[in-house]
């Protein structure tokens, strides 16, 4: 660090001269605190015309097997996972206040322990007798978890080095209260060094720590970035208020492939898995209407139908309103944009909503396709053809281009009933039994052949 720059951004890392409210960098609030010189070796030398002690190197090949795993025995958890829990290792579960993290780790935490392993659930928010009306009411009182109510740190890390569990669950992070940390628990610098010292702890003794973490308003865990950074799995859970369903997914893992989701369904008797999601997306869908089209997707390694809803109307506003739920509003704009300049489809003057039915939301490109589809289905207020699916992704140019999965896509459109897919021409088409395919090669001829020559 410069000489003179003694303060810096818990949030971004950035380095001030003084103390400030409000970091210029990342303008996060309350984030900047003193930082201590840490380095005592000899001052004013480069370090290079110092000698080090040499640091032994090895080649890539190991002789370590794959970390060992348990499974929870919940196929949409394992998955999402990558294959069960790994030992010694750090996950971080972020969620909205209220969307069912407690009730999913206490299901899981149970799971664990019917599977052998020794599991402690450690609870900052509740008190004993809540979590264990909570246990009873999903019928799991009996189950072999250790329980407590803690927000020492300090003494629940005395407690995990004596109890020694296989899996230790810390319900929140942002309750929980280093001592020799002197700010208030939830403020960025507890929140950061009780993660650091759980993480530590769970490496050091081959225990995997679970850790949820509030989400604020902007969507990203409360507390500093550096939390995800220090763990191995980041878990999301999803969903939205008045939808049951919950969405399990994973930013980030060491141990497995990123973005798989796991799809679970609020009971009155806590989370049950959802096998066959397409068919819960789809459920609600009437008979076809304009504006509505189902697009094949794909959600980590799997294939998910889902509905996509536009609705096009004349505006009454001098700036006519452009509203998205589940998908990025910014991606709208351009397929929008290429509507009205390569195929003539203009929406000027038109109030535009776009809405992924069920709560779903929707990041990949291949969605393109089925979103223009709606659109112009909305405006010209014709419907598809029945039973058909969507999808591609558009470039600027207007043209089609080919998405990854296709055959995956297919195979759960045929499955689901559908007997028509939309897609764009490409080199390879796998054909699948009972799907009858259109191509095209660019939005105007995809706009022409299914809504006609305008
Ligand atoms: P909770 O797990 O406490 O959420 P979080 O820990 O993310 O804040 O769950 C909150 C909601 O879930 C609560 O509004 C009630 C509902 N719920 C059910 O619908 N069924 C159940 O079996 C349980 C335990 C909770
Ligand atoms: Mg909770």
């Amino acid at each position: 660090m410069a000489k003179d720059l003694n303060f810096s951004c818990n949030e971004c890392g950035a380095a001030f001269r003084k103390w400030s409210g409000q970091c210029d960098a990342c303008q996060a609030w309350n984030s900047i605190t003193e930082s201590k010189a840490l380095s005592s070796g000899p001052k004013g030398k480069s370090l290079g015309a110092l000698r080090g002690k040499p640091i032994p190197l090895t080649d890539l090949e190991t002789q370590e097997k794959e970390p060992p795993r348990t499974q929870a025995g919940v196929g949409e958890l394992d998955r999402v996972l990558g294959g069960g829990l790994v030992k010694a290792s750090a996950l971080l579960v972020g969620g909205d206040p209220g969307i069912g993290k407690s009730t999913l780790l206490l299901q899981a935490a149970a799971r664990f322990a019917r599977n052998g392993l020794k599991v402690i659930y450690i609870s900052g928010e509740e008190s004993n007798a809540q979590v264990q009306m909570r246990a009873r009411r999903l019928g799991l009182e009996q189950s072999p978890v250790l329980l407590a109510s803690e927000t020492n740190l300090r003494d629940i890390l005395t407690t995990l080095e004596a109890e020694k569990p296989d899996l230790a669950i810390i319900d929140s992070i942002q309750t929980m209260w280093a001592d020799n940390v002197d700010s208030a628990p939830g403020s960025v610098s507890q929140v950061r060094s009780s993660a650091h010292e759980l993480t530590t702890f769970a490496k050091r003794n081959g225990m995997a720590v679970v850790m949820v973490g509030h989400v604020t308003k902007e969507g990203a865990i409360a507390g500093p970035r550096v939390v995800e950074h220090m763990v191995d799995t980041v878990l999301y859970f999803e969903g939205e208020r008045g939808h049951q369903f919950r969405i399990l997914r994973s930013v980030k893992n060491r141990f497995g492939p990123a973005d798989e989701i796991g799809i679970f369904e609020m009971t009155g008797k806590g989370l049950s898995e959802v096998k066959n999601p397409s068919a819960l997306f789809l459920s609600e869908r009437g008979a076809p209407a304009p504006g509505s089209v189902v697009f094949a997707g794909i959600e980590g390694s799997r294939p998910v139908l889902c509905e996509i809803q536009a609705l096009v109307a004349p505006s009454p506003h001098s700036q006519p309103r452009r509203s998205v739920v589940g998908w990025d509003g910014g991606r709208l704009a351009m397929i929008l944009a290429v509507l009205e300049s390569r195929c003539g489809v203009p929406f000027t003057g038109l109030d535009v909503y776009l809405n992924v039915a069920g709560g779903l939301r929707i990041s990949e490109p291949g969605a393109d396709l089925a979103v223009a589809a709606a659109l112009v289905s909305a405006r010209e207020d014709a419907a598809l053809p029945a039973e058909a699916v969507v999808f591609g992704e558009i470039s600027l140019s207007g043209a089609l281009r080919p998405v990854v999965q296709t055959e995956n896509r297919l195979k759960e459109a045929q499955k689901l009933g559908f007997t028509t897919a939309i897609l764009p021409q490409q080199a390879k088409q796998p054909s699948v039994e009972g799907l009858s395919q259109r191509h095209a090669t660019d939005l105007a001829g995809f706009v022409e052949e299914v809504f006609g020559a305008r």
